[in-house]
């Protein structure tokens, strides 16, 4: 896949090579070059600011950057600090776990590192909230050690400068696009580099609305060459809900008693007690058959009910059967249950089934396509 898009993009004239030339050229010129935490870049100093970047504006963390960095100059003193007041420096900020994991990463790296910042991949992504992202920038920018990185800014540059089509997130393109990013980044000014990438995906080649002509890659990017700039990267797919559809049997005995059927302990409704399911009203007449011996005297079909679970849609169509069956005849086991709507059984009825209930007592009217 990426000797075919490196191959491709050689004709529109980009190659790993020159992309961070291009790059490093307009960051000198339109680049951020005075954000507090690019003033002596160390590892503590970038890790926090990374922090604080991963779900927040630059603008924002501006503000709240300096305050912190004044009350936990160090690792040590971030470490010594109570949690509580660790919140509160980051009280505004949101996704309060950051700061958690951060006195976490302050207490693990002065118990195992000695108080000394890691400088390698495999250490810094072992510590809560450092990611393989996190980890390449702060490499980059305070140790100036050649990793890539792929945050959102990046994989919408390379995305499109490599017309990777698709969601980013799928398996098949963060795999594309890290071996792209690891190609792309340079051997020297990598921190000028991953401060430009970010750049460049944060002011001009934006989600909506890219500047693509002040782009200097505009002349080797393959989405602007083939008009898919609009298109790449493609929204993250949102998950159709499936809709499945059953029969639930409302069988009804001489005495006006519903024939339940207890449910399987686990999957959806376990272990409560619901109407018998087939696939197909079709078949409702042999199953009556083979259940009670005797096709159903009476059958009607109610209007469809729908009821939404957590991850699809079931529509069920009841089917009301009386069946000659008496009171006292019992189907084996502790499966079934003649259920007396006037003296009700204690059992634990599945929600759409003692809705379907009331309404054969005559309490709620169903109509069709409730969703219950
Ligand atoms: N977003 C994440 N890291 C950043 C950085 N170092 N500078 C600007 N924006 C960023």
């Amino acid at each position: 896949m990426l000797a075919i898009l490196v191959r491709w993009n050689r004709r529109v004239n980009v190659n790993t090579e020159n992309l961070s030339g291009l790059l490093l050229g307009w960051w000198a010129e339109n680049g951020r070059h005075d954000l507090p935490w690019q003033r002596n870049p160390t590892g503590y100093r970038v890790w926090v600011a990374e922090i604080m970047l991963q779900q927040t504006q630059v603008a924002t963390v501006e503000r709240y950057y300096n305050r912190f960095m004044q009350s936990f100059p160090d690792i040590t003193t971030l470490a010594a600090a109570s949690q509580d007041n660790v919140l509160h420096h980051w009280s505004g900020l949101g996704y309060y776990s950051r700061a958690r994991n951060m006195h976490k990463v302050a207490q693990t790296v002065v118990a195992r590192h000695d108080s000394e910042f890691p400088d390698d991949l495999e250490s810094l992504i072992e510590l809560p909230g450092i990611g393989r992202s996190t980890a390449g920038a702060i490499l980059a920018l305070a140790f100036r050690q050649r990793q890539p990185i792929l945050d959102g800014n990046a994989k919408r540059v390379l995305a499109r400068v490599f017309a990777v089509e698709g969601w980013s997130g799928s398996t098949a393109n963060m795999k594309c696009l890290w071996e792209l990013a690891e190609k792309c980044t340079p051997e020297r000014r990598v921190d000028n580099y991953t401060q430009a990438i970010m750049d460049m995906g944060a002011t001009l080649c934006t989600r909506s609305r890219p500047l693509c002509t002040a782009c200097p890659l505009a002349g080797c990017c393959a989405a602007y060459a083939q008009g898919l700039v609009a298109e790449i990267p493609a929204p993250k797919p949102k998950k159709t809900r499936p809709r499945r559809s059953t029969t639930l049997v409302m069988a009804i005995n001489s005495a006006g008693e519903l024939l339940l059927e207890k449910r399987p302990p686990s999957g959806i409704w376990g272990g409560l007690w619901s109407f018998p399911e087939l696939d197909s009203s079709d078949v409702i007449t042999d199953w009556c058959t083979q259940t009670f011996g005797a096709p159903p005297t009476i059958q009607r079909t109610w209007p469809d009910v729908s009821h939404s679970f957590s991850h699809f849609d079931l529509d069920m169509t009841p089917v009301e059967v009386a069946i000659e069956a008496q009171p006292g005849q019992v189907m084996e086991g502790d499966r079934w249950l003649w259920y007396n709507t006037r003296s009700p059984a204690t059992v634990g009825l599945a929600s759409p089934v003692a809705k379907i209930i009331n309404a054969v007592g005559g309490e709620q009217e169903i109509k069709s396509g409730d969703q219950l």
